[in-house]
């Protein structure tokens, strides 16, 4: 099978881009040609902002109209229209988000940091070396689903890529030239310390010397690369260098960056994913989650205009279920980007199936959109064959990319779309059977790891699978502190005090265990086992009853694939993945229900096996 047929929800589209196409016009008139089962064509509309498009009738056919940009996203739409058969929408279309940004943590040895779909796509042996026709493919993917900014090295900057945007940066410029027709800027992670390689004897923000280092350092890239985004920065975190080194906040670190940018047009990008990685689990007092808060929300109006708050979904670190993370409520005066993750770091790693769009919506029932400026993933892209390692992984960029352009809650529609473009030829009742497994997968997976939002009961060593003790007695600020009476971290005003974060109304609704969504309950309280949840059964029973239907689920799912006659070789990538995913729901299940069981004492009300 041809790469190209292997390109996920495109597979309409037959034939690879060719290598000449220099504008977003002309690839979409090749899409067109390409795609459309009617006639189509492409035209830039004057004075139309670079983004926005329209479907306009012609005859039997459509006029794409669109900015320079936009007639690129309105032929995809198009497209979209015409193959899941659906009304091709109508009026003037333009993003909700300006920014709609992939993070990539590739390093240039070609390892990808949490990377589940093979190495890194463009990195290899300290250098680039990648087949620029898979990067045009890639290209075709980031603007089919509306995608435009690409973060191509890892945010933790290891050697060499400080070399990008030094000597590299021919290489780097050949390479933001592939992906231009297809709408996508560039940008880099740097390293907040990167003058010191170069002889600056510090990298203190406030000191002329670091910041005359970073203004040449800017002109270069921009010179070479003048629609280059801007640079993402994760600094103080995790061993990474930063301005507390130097007594700097980091609206004055993320500011002497900013003006170094400016003058190109550039952006700063800066996590907000600070905390102290190197706590004693004996603390009781610190609480992980209420890190962020504190660090960035005294310095709301310090951020230069051009700075971008890049701010995880959750407090802690991409969970299966956390609540929204309260910094976003805090900072109303500073530009702030969600940053979701992809990549299925503790979401079963690309093995097990777990589509993101159910989250999302829940998030967007607690974040209104209007309340962040950009939006940000960590991307779960790779060298493999179908570019995310599960061929169902593919949903979650796509879907990003519709949340991105268009934030509303819409999980079912998203989610049938992929499913009718990606498998065209599966009977009408397959393809809802499939997108209904896909609709409860990430259910299904919740309810067989870590129970009730406590978080963290994954193996350290590479975050996958079981260990509910693994993160209690390690430094990383992860504890759920069970002993023989009781479980969970006490956050509300009696306990750690982190709910107080919140706006009065999330706050009232997760202190009061009336309130408190129950996927949240041990997240937020310290509860006994034998309490008694709102449905009457106890605690412990629950995680119980919960981790017994995980497993059944996870079987059926198994049952219902083994019955779909997927295309080859996602049917063959499938299956094999859904047999090791069975395997790790079961050990998950009786693990989690050994270890409450071993510090409750209570049996399973159903007689259940549950293993001594
Ligand atoms: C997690 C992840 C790291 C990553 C970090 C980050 O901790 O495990 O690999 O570097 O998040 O978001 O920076």
């Amino acid at each position: 099978m041809s790469e190209t047929q292997r390109l996920s929800w495109l597979p309409f589209l037959k034939q690879p881009v060719p290598a000449g196409l220099r504008e977003p016009v002309q690839v979409a008139a090749f899409e067109l040609a390409q795609g459309a089962s009617c006639p189509a064509r492409a035209e830039i509309g004057p004075g139309m902002e670079d983004e926005a498009w329209e479907l306009l009738p012609e005859g039997e056919g459509w006029i794409v109209r669109g900015g320079r940009r936009g007639v690129l996203y309105g032929a995809y739409a198009l497209l979209e229209a015409l193959h899941t058969g659906r009304k091709p929408w109508s009026g003037l279309q333009k993003p909700f988000y300006a920014d709609r940004m992939l993070n990539c943590w590739d390093n240039m040895d070609g390892s990808v940091e949490r990377g589940y779909a093979g190495r890194s796509l463009w990195f290899e042996n300290g250098g680039f070396a990648y087949d620029p026709k898979r990067i045009r493919q890639m290209g075709r993917l980031f603007a089919s689903c509306g995608l435009n900014v690409l973060c191509l090295n890892n945010v933790n900057v290891h050697w060499p890529a400080q070399r990008l945007i030094a000597d590299m940066l021919p290489k780097l410029a050949e390479f933001a030239a592939i992906l231009r027709p297809f709408g996508v800027r560039l940008m880099t992670s740097v390293d907040f310390s990167q003058p010191m390689r170069d002889g600056v004897p510090t990298a203190d923000p406030l000191d002329s010397r670091v910041q005359d280092w970073w203004n040449v350092c800017a002109d270069r890239v921009w010179a070479a690369i003048p629609d280059f985004f801007g640079f993402l920065v994760k600094a103080d975190s995790e061993h990474r260098p930063g301005p507390f080194t130097y007594g700097r906040t980091h609206a004055e670190g993320a500011n002497m960056l900013a003006r170094a940018v400016a003058p190109h047009g550039g952006k700063l990008v800066w996590r907000a994913f600070v905390y102290n990685c190197q706590q004693d689990w004996r603390d009781t007092k610190t609480d992980r989650p209420c890190a962020a808060y504190e660090t960035y929300a005294p310095l709301d109006g310090q951020f230069d205009g051009n700075v971008i708050l890049q701010v995880k979904n959750g407090p802690f670190d991409f969970q299966v279920r956390e609540p929204v993370s309260p910094t976003f409520f805090a900072m109303p005066r500073t530009d702030l980007a969600l940053e979701l993750q992809l990549a299925q770091e503790y979401t079963g790693q690309q093995i097990d199936i777990y589509a993101m769009p159910p989250m999302w919506d829940e998030l967007l029932q607690d974040l209104p959109p209007q309340t962040v400026k950009a939006v940000a993933a960590v991307s779960n892209l790779g060298r493999d064959a179908n570019f995310f390692g599960h061929p169902f992984a593919a949903l979650n960029l796509f879907a990003f990319g519709e949340y991105a352009w268009y934030p509303c809650v819409r999980r079912e529609q998203i989610v049938r779309d992929w499913v009718r473009l990606t498998y065209p030829d599966l009977p009408d009742g397959d393809r809802a059977a499939l997108a209904a497994l896909l609709l409860d997968s990430r259910h299904v997976y919740e309810l067989y790891t870590a129970p009730l939002g406590l978080c963290w009961m994954v193996s350290p060593n590479n975050h996958y699978g079981p260990s509910p003790d693994g993160y209690e007695y390690q430094a990383w600020g992860t504890y759920h502190r069970a002993d023989r009476s009781a479980i969970g971290i006490d956050r509300t005003g009696g306990g750690t005090g982190y709910a107080a974060q919140y706006p009065d109304a999330l706050r009232a609704r997760y202190e009061s265990l009336d309130t408190c969504p129950d996927e949240l309950l041990l997240f937020f309280h310290r509860l006994p086992y034998d309490y008694v949840m709102r449905d009457g059964r106890t605690l412990v029973q629950r995680v119980y009853d919960d981790h017994f239907e995980g497993l059944a689920r996870t079987e059926a799912m198994a049952e219902t694939l083994e019955a779909l006659p997927l295309p080859s070789p996602d049917r063959e990538e499938v299956l094999e993945r859904i047999g090791r995913q069975r395997t790790d729901a079961r050990e998950w299940c009786d693990i989690i229900n050994s270890f409450f069981r071993r510090f409750s004492g209570a049996e399973d009300a159903h007689g259940r096996r549950i293993y001594p």
